[in-house]
């Protein structure tokens, strides 16, 4: 195992191959688990453990440092990419005690099935020695679950900050380059994962700066010497002000809807506003998420098929709704041949934002000059919003 700090090793995994994570949001480049072990003047921590396909690489790594003694399992997430191998080094060393947040221990007992004695439950006033280090907690709930914590090393003013603040993006090099294709990555990820949680992603951005650590260590993705890139970065993917940029995904069967979408698209770049356009049957979701960041208005664009929304349509819609983007308006342009139900069924999906409805337009069959001219009309109304 490899030692990044004095005293401190990377204990994680890679996993470039997996392809999705809950089975919902793809992996383009894969993932990693980060843990590390701690080895202080008196008592040796684990910090987290990995993903249970990958628990045996963790325990060699032990076996060949020659590790013989784990006290404390700080686990700091109790999701199963976290705290999954926490049986498999349990059963390795017996003696180690998990310290968690009673959240945590609760959801570690739901799925993994640990004996009450096996847990030191910590809160924001504990602190636990290893001698020449001292580990403090700090409770950080929501980002992305109930129980999730940060942990600070005082001497090394080190933050580990469990998944927030992480990118799915495995690579050799365990230190961020702070390239743009690891704020890519960390975007992606902000925007699949944290962006549900958006003000309690600014509040602990904000909390993470007054406390100066040196450098973070999230458990996915590369660790930050230089924590303000990825800080600064989070500030201004929370906003609660998007940017100026209209974003449109599509699903079109017969090419109605993806002349309409394309229509808007130039009428509204004509305008001088900034649009993002996706064929979301061919698109990446973890793209149209991210777009999602910055989009001040979405439109979606919906065919109708068997009297209702296009399913994908639906489930794009869905997935805005779940991931609850800050856009300040929302609209709807589709297509139908013979009737059914479009812009209930597509407004009830993002019901759950804090979005204006602009009035939708649904045309029967293929787009007509008339159609157009109306869209031009959509798009002189979204425009003068987004200038307001
Ligand atoms: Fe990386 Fe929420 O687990």
């Amino acid at each position: 195992m490899e030692e990044i700090i004095k005293d401190i090793f990377y204990t994680g995994s890679q996993d470039p191959h997996r392809k999705l994570f809950d089975q919902l949001i793809p992996l383009p480049l894969g993932t990693t688990y980060n843990s590390f072990l701690i080895r202080g003047s008196e008592k040796t921590a684990l910090i987290d453990t990995v993903y249970p396909d990958k628990i045996n690489e963790l325990l060699k790594k032990l076996e060949d440092a020659g590790i013989n003694k784990i006290d404390y399992i700080i686990s700091n997430h109790g999701e199963q990419d976290h705290s999954g191998g926490i049986p498999a080094v349990l059963e390795k060393f017996p003696e180690a005690i998990i310290v968690t947040n009673a959240k945590c221990k609760e959801l570690i007992q739901l799925m993994l099935h640990v004996a009450d004695d096996k847990f030191n439950i910590v809160d924001a006033k504990s602190e636990i020695s290893l001698g020449n280090k001292t580990l403090k907690f700090i409770p950080a709930p929501w980002v992305h679950w109930p129980d999730t914590m940060f942990m600070h090393i005082v001497e090394d003013n080190i933050l580990f900050t469990t998944d927030f603040l992480g990118a799915h993006y495995p690579t050799i090099e365990i230190w961020s380059t702070d390239s743009e294709e690891v704020i890519e990555a960390a975007k992606r990820y902000y925007a699949e994962i944290m962006m549900p949680f958006r003000q309690f992603a600014a509040k602990y951005t904000a909390q993470i700066k007054d406390l100066k650590p040196a450098m973070i260590f999230p458990s996915h993705g590369p660790l930050y010497k230089n924590p303000d890139v990825i800080l600064n970065a989070y500030t201004e993917w929370t906003s609660p002000e998007p940017k100026n940029k209209v974003v449109i995904p599509y699903v079109s069967m017969y090419g109605s809807v993806e002349a309409m979408a394309k229509h808007l698209q130039a009428a509204l770049e004509e305008r001088g506003i900034e649009t993002e356009l996706f064929d979301a049957v061919n698109s990446d979701l973890g793209d149209i998420a991210m777009s999602l960041i910055d989009a001040k208005t979405i439109v979606i664009g919906a065919s109708m098929v068997l009297a209702g929304p296009h399913p994908t349509a639906s489930y794009v819609a869905a997935l805005i709704g779940a991931l609850r983007p800050s856009a300040k308006y929302v609209s709807l342009i589709g297509s139908y041949g013979w009737g059914g139900i479009l812009a209930e069924k597509i407004f009830d999906s993002l019901k759950n934002l804090s979005a204006t409805k602009i009035d939708e337009l649904v045309i029967k069959g293929a787009p007509q000059q008339a159609d157009f001219e109306e869209l031009d009309k959509l798009a002189d109304k979204i425009a003068q919003l987004m200038r307001n």
